[in-house]
């Protein structure tokens, strides 16, 4: 988002707008902003600070605190492997250990060309079909370290279409 321009603005001040009415606003306010624009810089908790009155550090610790939030921009694809215990103990480790060495990015980061980004997940509740990844909602089932390689493959290729 860089430095905010005037319609970004606008468009977050029609969000806080949207619940002045509500007591304990900010979770709905945050909430909205991660789902348009897909990330909360500091700028914005800025601006959210300003209209309502919750100090930055306040919203800043909700931020940091809930994964669904993020302070970055995402990648186009959000690969999210889980390493609860179910998952853990078939292999997951390797599974995002591959992730990551295929993609060159640590979980949590994003690849240069904002493709993907990698997450590590606690159990996102499908511990029958472990280890299980979830892109972009989408979930594989008993994911092996072999098929790493055509998966990043297949949406590299959804994506130059
Ligand atoms: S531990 Fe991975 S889905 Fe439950």
């Amino acid at each position: 988002m860089g430095r905010l321009n005037g319609a970004a603005v606008k468009q977050i001040n029609g969000i806080i707008d949207r619940y002045k009415d509500e007591e304990t606003p900010l979770m709905l306010i945050l909430s909205d902003i991660q789902k348009e624009y897909g990330y909360i810089p500091l700028e914005v908790q800025e601006l959210v600070s300003e209209k309502t009155g919750i100090p930055v550090a306040e919203i800043y610790g909700v931020v940091s605190f809930y994964s669904y939030f993020s302070l970055t921009p995402k990648g186009k694809y959000v690969i999210g492997v889980c390493l609860g215990t179910a998952c853990y103990v078939k292999g997951s480790q390797n599974v995002i250990d591959k992730f990551s060495e295929l993609l060159n990015i640590k979980p949590g980061e994003t690849s240069e060309d904002g493709l993907f980004t990698l997450d590590a997940l606690r159990c996102i509740g499908a511990c029958g079909i472990a280890p299980a990844v979830s892109i972009n909602g989408k979930v594989y089932s008993k994911v092996s370290v072999n098929q790493v390689q055509g998966i990043i493959d297949s949406y590299r290729q959804e994506a130059n279409n």
